[in-house]
């Protein structure tokens, strides 16, 4: 279905056409407004503008609906691991057994990195952020496989998706391992993803670590559920460098450097701290939102709020169910938790937070979820990117496989000064 759309500029009327998504979500389509009218569109942090047309993920801010190709985020928590789970974001479709098999095996096939890349890790200094590393690795991956980055059919593109999520997990891992000075540790072929990234992670040469199998699944849903999240601040990053035909490498390590700001995927260690903070300078939590509220110093409610959700976000649900059942499993408590919830409850029933739509997104329990699993604080936002990648690997593939793609390159309203005159430097 679409229609026309009337816009008066200048004392004429100008017909623009429209266009309505499978999920009913409607556009107008401005490609030609420049051309025919002289205008452009103005739209600061790009909240109005459509930048594609995409057929892997689907949200609905205002009733709470997260799919990933159509299928609803709780049904794939409650019932797929994050490997079938990336193969169907990146290939559109649940695998088969026969699909599933080959993706595992070259998942575990890829594990290793190349010896001369495990020595860059001694060139980082110890204090060396991780993202940091992450997404220098990434890059460095490249150059160190460049038969990789050739992508030309079906069988090259799930080589490279195989290659860049099972590295990526162990780039992960051994930055870790560096930053606390630890020997770097092989992955084994024998273990599956969630259960091999903790074995790298916390096994050292005299002990192997051995996870739970409620550890590897909260791990497992954990990275399901950051698996993508449509044209978000990262994810338009890989499709911008992406439109350049920059290769997939180089496009997802611009990624992981957008993910690291704190009100993208470092809100997951912002929101931690946050809880600590508060746990620590014994505040009421009554106290901590009357601060948000009266924007003291700029404290936010961070884990609050999001572009798009004006309602739950779903993963936020799911994740604060985990972390209960999850810590009960591990006959484990964390204080933070119940910081948490007396701050949601708080918030929920609090004008400022209402009047705005202001919910829990997905960093505000992740980072609980992630403490009962091990992981520290500073690996937070690298588990997100690991999480991510499937999702950045989709919308690369999207945007590389459509014959009618553009390179990216918005316009802008010029504001400053005009027509200045060069001056001699002596006269400055
Ligand atoms: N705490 C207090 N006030 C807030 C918050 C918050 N967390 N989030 C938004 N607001 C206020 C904001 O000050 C503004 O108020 P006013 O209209 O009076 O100026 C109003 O709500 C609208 O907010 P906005 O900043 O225009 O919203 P945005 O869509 O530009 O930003 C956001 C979205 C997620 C960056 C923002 O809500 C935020 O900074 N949240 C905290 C950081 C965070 O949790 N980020 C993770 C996002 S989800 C995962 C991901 O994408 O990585």
């Amino acid at each position: 279905m679409s229609g026309i759309a009337r816009l008066e500029l200048d004392g004429k009327v100008y017909e623009l056409d429209t266009f309505v998504g499978t999920e009913g979500e409607r556009s107008i389509d401005i490609s030609k407004l420049r051309d025919t009218t002289g205008y452009i569109t103005l739209d600061d942090g790009y909240g109005n503008t459509g930048s594609c047309r995409s057929a892997i993920t689907y949200i609905d801010g205002d009733a709470g609906i997260l799919r990933y190709r159509g299928i609803p985020i709780e049904e794939l928590a409650g019932r797929s691991s994050f490997v079938e789970t990336a193969w169907l974001v990146i290939f559109g479709k649940l695998p088969t057994v026969e699909d599933r098999d080959r993706f595992a095996s070259l998942l575990g096939e890829s594990a290793m990195i190349d010896e001369v890349m495990r020595k860059h890790f001694n060139a980082f200094p110890q204090t060396a952020p991780p993202m940091a590393i992450l997404s220098a690795m990434i890059n460095t991956l490249s150059a160190h496989d460049a038969g990789a980055t050739q992508i030309d059919d079906d069988e090259s593109m799930e080589r490279a998706a195989a290659v860049l999520i099972s590295k990526v997990r162990t780039i992960a891992a051994a930055s870790y391992k560096a930053s606390i000075g630890e020997p770097l540790v092989y992955p084994r072929y024998d273990l599956k993803y969630a259960e091999n990234f903790l074995h790298m992670m916390f096994s050292v040469p005299y002990r192997n670590y051995e996870p739970s199998p409620e550890v590897a699944a909260a791990l497992n849903l954990f990275l399901m559920l950051h698996a993508d999240h449509e044209q978000n601040c990262s994810t338009s990053t890989v499709r911008m460098v992406g439109s350049s035909k920059a290769n997939l490498f180089a496009s997802c390590a611009a990624g992981v450097c957008a993910l690291w700001g704190p009100l993208h995927g470092g809100a997951n260690v912002a929101a931690v701290q946050m809880l600590q903070d508060i746990q620590e300078s014994g505040i009421p939590v009554s106290e901590f939102v009357n601060k948000v509220k009266n924007r003291d110093a700029g404290v936010k409610l961070m884990g609050f709020g999001h572009r798009v959700y004006k309602n739950f976000d779903p993963r936020s649900r799911i994740l604060k169910k985990s972390v209960d059942d999850v810590l009960n499993q591990l006959e484990k408590s964390d204080p933070l938790l119940d910081i948490a919830r007396e701050l949601e409850d708080a918030a929920l029933n609090d004008d400022y937070f209402v009047e705005r739509k202001l919910y829990p997104n997905v960093d505000f329990y992740s980072g609980i979820l992630l403490r009962a699993i091990g992981i520290p604080m500073e690996m937070f936002t690298v588990m997100f990117a690991i999480g991510r990648m499937p999702g950045w690997i989709a919308n690369w593939k999207e945007i590389n496989e459509n014959p009618k793609s553009r390179i990216y390159r918005p316009r802008q309203i010029y504001v400053g000064p005009t027509d200045v005159e060069w001056e001699p430097r002596e006269e400055r």
